[in-house]
């Protein structure tokens, strides 16, 4: 297939899925303030719950009262000021932190108390072993929870591990370098790396903390479309910090927004963020937004940002 043809069918399939992921799981958290602008309805059947959850450290309220319902095959783009507990909703959501309140439900049941392989995630630096080859990066994953059980793995499971590993990194485009160090690759290889070895473990829900912040805009592209065909591929439901609205609204098929709605001057620590705004995005609005991007800078600056109203 060429690639203009594959692009063409791919970004049918996205469009088919989007409507396919707005008609069945968009429901906007009953205490958002901003509404999505299509009639929510309750997902029947939601892959995952966040049911009433607060996060607090000590006296500091973090997280107060999130409430969302996602269907399966959801992509969320998460966006919202610095510090205002982004990354702590993907460890809420990883299982690495349990919420001081509420729970988190996965597929009807509460998430696990601890990561587990139905979830795997992406920082936005680093998080490859630098020790290992990039083969070996990868075929860890698959061969260490067995060679906990049985020892070392020998023989046909481990070349059937490690033949497993190969195909990943050929997918993620890093076939060519199986041998390297993860110190002899660039920033965008290291996160294809990084990647690859969060997918090796077949998660159904992929947490991406800012995972291409630090790269150059060229290869912040590049990995875009590598994350949507994986995405389209597997089925996966992703949730995506970023501090990139463009970066959101390209990707995502639900935006949202998190914020500070209370504010105690005396106790700058009594509230936390909550989702503000939660927006099904689809073809169209991606369209409109890419529109928008390619207008001047000195226009576009002089409209609303998120914090205000995310032009959707
Ligand atoms: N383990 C922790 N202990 C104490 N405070 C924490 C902890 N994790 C995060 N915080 C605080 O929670 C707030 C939100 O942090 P974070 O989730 O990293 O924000 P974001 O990812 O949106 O930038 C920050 O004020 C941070 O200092
Ligand atoms: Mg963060």
């Amino acid at each position: 297939m060429s690639d203009k043809k594959s692009s063409a069918v791919a970004s049918e399939s996205l469009a088919r899925r989007t409507e396919r992921s707005n008609r069945n799981g968009q429901v906007v958290p009953e205490d958002c303030e901003h509404r999505a602008t299509q009639p929510a309805a309750r997902a029947v059947g939601a892959f995952i719950e966040v049911k009433n959850v607060w996060q607090t450290y000590g006296d500091q309220t973090v997280l107060e009262r999130l409430n969302l319902s996602i269907a399966e095959g959801e992509f969320c783009a998460l966006v919202g000021a610095s510090g205002c507990g982004k990354s702590t909703f993907l460890r809420l959501l990883l299982g690495q932190e349990r919420p001081s309140k509420g729970e988190i439900l996965l597929g009807g049941k509460p998430l696990a108390g601890e990561p587990d392989a139905s979830r795997g995630v992406v920082f936005q630096r680093y998080s490859v072993f630098p020790h290992l080859r990039v083969l070996d990066n990868v075929a860890i994953g698959l061969e260490l929870p067995r060679s906990a059980l049985l020892g070392r793995l020998f023989g046909s499971a481990k070349r059937a591990a490690r033949e497993q590993a190969a195909e990943m990194l050929q997918k993620v485009g890093l076939g060519h370098a199986l041998d390297k160090y993860p110190s002899q690759l660039s920033g965008g290889m290291q996160q294809r790396l990084a990647i690859a070895q969060a997918l090796i473990m077949k998660p159904r829900v992929l947490l991406l903390d800012e995972p291409f912040g630090a790269l150059d805009p060229g290869i912040r592209k590049d990995m875009h479309a590598l994350l949507l065909e994986l995405w389209r591929e597997t089925g996966l439901t992703v949730f995506m910090v970023t501090h990139d609205l463009a970066e959101g609204f390209s990707l995502g098929t639900r935006l949202m927004v998190f914020d500070k709605t209370r504010n105690d001057p005396h106790a700058p620590n009594a509230f936390g963020a909550r989702i503000t705004y939660d927006i099904p995005l689809n073809e169209d609005r991606r369209a409109t937004r890419a529109a928008l991007d390619t207008l001047p800078a000195h226009l576009t600056d002089s409209l609303p940002t998120a914090q205000q109203g995310v032009r959707a």
